[in-house]
């Protein structure tokens, strides 16, 4: 969604952002903008589409101070004229935001009785005049901009650039961290997008003003006017080569990394781990939430800790979560499942767990984000960035963490490295050319059917909703996935000849259900595609099988890399965007 960029230093401005807008392009974005400030003069220019190097945009003189935007639309269409930055009636300064106005039409109905004139459909538009109509009542204009900022409702950030050359920022729920170079100070909505230059960041909180001065940063909170002291924290793991390699895309290049960030998300040790064991162990009840892919992940972390750990665990789509408030306690423990830690969804309820007195633990991929920072215990997948908007490596990641979290709670850890050491080598061997030519056969059939379903049950179940969702994503085509118990309660409606019905099987007390199930949509006249152990290959109630590595207690997360896959490859055949699927956003940072 959204992304903020801005900097300030010795090198040319206009470059600096135009590529860290270019490294937020993953987040999702329908149209940009980049505004300098030149001898007391903002110019600015705006586009639709994809960032790339206009006429336009070689027209704005060089200069060392700028700040730029991607846009995700929520109010207004896609149009130059809703891009930020927006400008000040006087020219003065410009404006750009991440986040919702949520008393935006109360505000807009105040602000027009004053006279003021809206010339675009944003809600963006709405903080610009509220500041002119603050800067009424005092010649301060950071004083204007912190009282225009109380009044907003919802979890906004801004960034401003004044004719003077300074950068202004407020955050307020929407991510924005500052990265100190050596030669220039970066704000921006993640730290990826100024990896190249430093991995050294100042993290904001919420309310925090930021003002960026002749080189200088001061941090104070916009409610109570106290000053903060400036923390630079180096960050770890700082991916400054965020390249496709040898790959035609991010999203096969991730696809295939899975070899290595299974085995990486499991990298902790016993001590690492038992702060979060001993926490589980004394909760009353475990919530494990997440959205999207990361709901799903939370399904599958909450069957292990159920099924492996016999813990009392519930998993729960965080936009839903309201639906338990009435029985959260305070010593039950919340587990956030997430990517970019900015999911706005997921940090509400922490949130409300927070008020509640509850302890937060998460698993997330993206570092120094939101979610990390409100957990009691941080966990982190360690998959690096993953670019392309559908999830794969790390929905992976974030089961096999959930994995050998729920083994070490019975003491079997080192069975647990095991198993998924021998996961990662068997994927070694399945990502080849003889793999993708059998997924690429099946992606041909595919490519003309308009409606599939996918059938998973017990420790598939979870990996049948993210299949489906997996192609859902980027095919655009109407597929979903299901419990297979839920088909004859309805869902076999819908199966006609030819629909195409894929049914993940594993070796357990649940392949014979599967099984049957295919056998009731195949005598229905389905198209049967199995997925899962080799065993079941050969059964003929399968019209076509794909068959995955399978480690026992695990190969519910190996099942899931074929749809990834069909993922691809349907949607190479059928010519769609793979790496950003239209309207779709990386960072959800808005609800
Ligand atoms: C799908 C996908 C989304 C995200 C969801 C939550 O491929 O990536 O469904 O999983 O928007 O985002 P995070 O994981 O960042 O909390």
């Amino acid at each position: 969604m959204c992304g903020v960029f801005g900097y300030t230093g010795k090198s040319v401005a206009n470059d600096m952002v135009f590529q860290g807008l270019k490294r937020l392009e993953y987040r999702g974005y329908d149209s940009w903008g980049i505004a300098v400030n030149n001898d007391g003069k903002i110019q600015m220019f705006k586009d639709i589409g994809e960032i790339q190097e206009r006429e336009g945009l070689k027209e704005l003189p060089q200069t060392t101070t700028a700040i730029g935007h991607t846009r995700w639309a929520t109010h207004g269409g896609v149009t130059v004229n809703n891009a930020h930055p927006h400008m000040a009636t006087d020219d003065k300064f410009t404006l750009v935001q991440n986040g919702i106005v949520e008393n935006f039409s109360q505000l807009k109905t105040k602000l027009e009785k004053l006279g003021y004139k809206f010339t675009t459909q944003t809600d963006t538009e709405v903080i610009v005049k509220l500041i002119e109509e603050q800067s009424k009542t005092t010649e301060d204009f950071e004083i204007a901009v912190k009282k225009a900022f109380k009044l907003l409702e919802g979890r906004n950030t801004i960034a401003i650039l004044r004719i003077n050359g300074d950068i202004l920022a407020v955050r307020n729920g929407s991510p924005l961290v500052i990265g100190k170079g050596k030669d220039g100070i970066f704000l921006a909505s993640d730290s990826l997008s100024f990896a190249p230059y430093t991995n050294d960041v100042v993290l904001l909180d919420d309310y925090d003003f930021v003002k960026i001065s002749n080189g200088k940063l001061h941090i104070e909170n916009v409610l109570t006017g106290k000053e903060k002291k400036i923390v630079v924290q180096k960050l770890k793991n700082t991916y400054t080569n965020i390249e496709k390699g040898k790959y035609e895309h991010f999203m096969i290049k991730e696809i295939v990394e899975q070899e290595k960030t299974i085995f990486n998300a499991t990298e902790y040790t016993q001590t690492e781990l038992k702060p979060l064991v001993q926490a589980i162990q004394e909760a009353h009840r475990v919530y494990v939430l997440g959205a999207g892919t990361a709901g799903f992940a939370a399904g599958q972390i909450a069957y292990f800790l159920r099924n492996i750990a016999k813990i009392d665990t519930q998993e729960v789509r965080s936009y839903e979560f309201n639906t338990y408030k009435n029985i959260l306690k305070k010593d039950d423990l919340i587990i956030a499942v997430s990517q970019s830690g900015e999911t706005a969804d997921t940090i509400e309820v922490l949130e409300m767990a927070k008020k509640h007195g509850c302890k937060i633990a998460s698993i997330v991929n993206m570092l120094g984000t939101t979610i990390s920072r409100m957990s009691d215990f941080k966990y982190y997948t360690n998959a690096g960035p993953e670019i392309c908007v559908a999830s794969t490596k790390v929905f992976t990641a974030q089961c096999a963490w959930g994995y050998i979290l729920a083994k070490t709670i019975v003491g079997e850890l080192k069975e647990a490295k095991k198993n998924v050491t021998d996961l990662s080598n068997l994927l070694t061997k399945y990502f080849s050319e003889k793999t993708y030519s059998s997924i690429e056969k099946i992606a041909k059939v595919l490519k003309n059917k308009e409606h599939m379903f996918v059938l998973g049950k017990g420790e598939n179940a979870y990996t049948a909703l993210e299949g489906a969702l997996k192609i859902k994503e980027i095919s655009y085509k109407h597929i979903e996935g299901f419990a297979a118990g839920e088909l004859k309660h309805g869902v076999i409606a819908l199966v006609a000849k030819g629909t195409p019905v894929f049914g993940i099987i594993s070796n357990d007390e649940d392949c014979k259900d599967l099984v049957s199930g295919m056998e009731q949509v195949r005598a229905r006249g389905a198209m049967t595609i199995g997925i899962g152990d080799s065993k079941f290959s050969k059964l003929e109630v399968f019209d076509y099988f794909l068959v995955v590595p399978q480690v026992e207690e695990i190969s519910n997360i190996s099942n899931v890399i074929p749809f990834q896959l069909i993922s691809y490859f349907l949607s190479k055949e059928l010519g769609n965007n793979i790496d950003k699927p239209r309207n779709l956003a990386k960072s959800v940072t808005v609800k």
